[in-house]
């Protein structure tokens, strides 16, 4: 039995599978097991940033595999102190809690901003408010936060508590809003509803909003942090801090791990006892994600990714002038978007699906999303020619 057989047999059956498996990755690239190379685009969902098998992530694996491993969080160690310590420096908090993964970070901020108020004897506030099309995770409360309805049939009842109201919708914000909402919390760009980023003035009226009714304000960042859309985290891109920020994906580039990220007086929420994981923070992690914020927050590199993010945008929107079917390209830095016309009378197999395939075929990776959007969320280190290679074969599919 090979191993594509075997997973078939004995692995879950929750995930949609391209029927190939992958062996190794260099860069942006990806070598299946007949030795076909393939360009990615994808990034095993927007997480090796710094591309597959970075040498200096690796070497920060190796060294810190051979010093040590997993510690618990009953002692201190060195990797989570400085990570903790270069996270602080390089944002807006005060204070990191470390996870494994995007929805216990997104866990560990619902559990927050809820014990903020109920630590100050403040019961009635416990509603969060999310975003339709807004996508938090798997868990029951990250699930709960999620604005799309399909991922939750069959897991009711959820948890109590959560109003979704249009995204870039300050008025509809504005209506839910009263003393029992403890949070309100959104993707700045949202990625798995169909790239869609926030309008220009709406985080800061969002911010506005909270700050004259002292809600907390969570800005999920699983997927645009990290350099991902041109700056360290996408709030600066709108110049709004949030009160509590997460982070996971390409947070160590690969290796499991989540942070949630808070100023002081959203940090007083926590105390000790009041929340707690076996595996965050551990040392393995921690040490790879020190190697990718260092190298991530760095200017050039970030301008570099603000180029190349230009480009691609620019390149698909002369496929777009070529070609009716595509309907608009959006998204910032290398967070980009597609739409495609699904609806074209006689021709409506060629959904996000069927590009796709085909460009897998070709020896390229894209991921397409709510049926009829291309999401582009390459490596950073992705070059000009991949990028005109990627473009050239979109344009013969078109
Ligand atoms: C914005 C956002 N939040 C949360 C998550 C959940 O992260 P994880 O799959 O690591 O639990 C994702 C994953 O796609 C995400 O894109």
């Amino acid at each position: 039995m090979n191993l594509i057989e075997n997973t078939n047999e004995f692995v879950f059956q929750t995930y949609l599978r391209q029927g190939k498996a992958f062996v190794r990755g260099e860069g942006a690239t990806l070598i299946d097991e007949e030795g076909k190379v393939y360009t990615d685009f994808l990034a095993g969902i927007a997480v090796c940033n710094l591309g597959h098998c970075h040498p200096k992530i690796t070497q920060a694996i190796e060294r810190q595999a051979r010093t040590l491993v997993h510690v618990s969080n009953l002692f201190y160690t060195a990797p989570q102190a400085n990570l903790a310590a270069a996270l602080v420096e390089k944002s807006f908090a005060d204070r990191v809690f470390f996870s494994n993964s995007g929805a216990e970070a997104n866990e560990a901020a619902i559990k927050l901003a809820r014990r903020y108020f109920q630590s100050k004897g403040n019961k009635n506030r416990y509603k969060i408010i999310t975003m339709e099309k807004s996508f938090h995770g798997r868990t029951m409360a990250t699930l709960s936060a999620t604005g799309q309805e399909k991922i939750k049939e069959g897991f009711y009842p959820l948890l109590e508590g959560f109003i979704h109201v249009p995204f870039n919708d300050i008025d509809a914000l504005k209506a839910a809003l009263d003393e029992t909402v403890a949070a309100v919390m959104l993707e700045p760009i949202q990625g798995e509803g169909g790239v869609i980023p926030a309008d220009p003035d709406y985080l800061a009226k969002v911010r506005a909003l909270c700050n004259e009714t002292g809600t907390l304000l969570i800005f999920d960042e699983i997927q645009t942090g990290m350099g991902r859309c041109g700056s360290l985290f996408a709030h600066e891109l709108y110049k709004t801090p949030p009160d509590i920020m997460t982070l996971a994906k390409a947070l160590a580039n690969g290796i499991p791990i989540g942070a949630m990220l808070a100023t002081q007086d959203a940090a007083t929420g926590f105390d000790f006892g009041s929340h707690g994981s076996t595996f965050g923070g551990t040392p393995l992690a921690t040490a790879a994600a020190l190697e990718v914020v260092n190298i991530i927050s760095d200017e050039a590199f970030l301008s570099g990714v603000n180029e190349k993010g230009a480009y691609l945008r620019e390149k698909l929107l002369e496929l777009k002038e070529k070609h009716s079917r595509i309907l608009d390209v959006r998204g910032k830095g290398l967070l980009v978007g597609m739409e495609i016309d699904t609806d074209i009378e006689g021709d409506k197999d060629r959904d996000a699906g069927f590009f796709v395939k085909k460009c897998f075929e070709k020896g390229f990776i894209i991921n397409g999303i709510q049926g009829k959007i291309l999401r582009f969320v390459p490596p950073l280190v992705i070059d000009k020619t991949q990028i005109d290679k990627l473009v050239a074969v979109l344009d013969s599919l078109f």
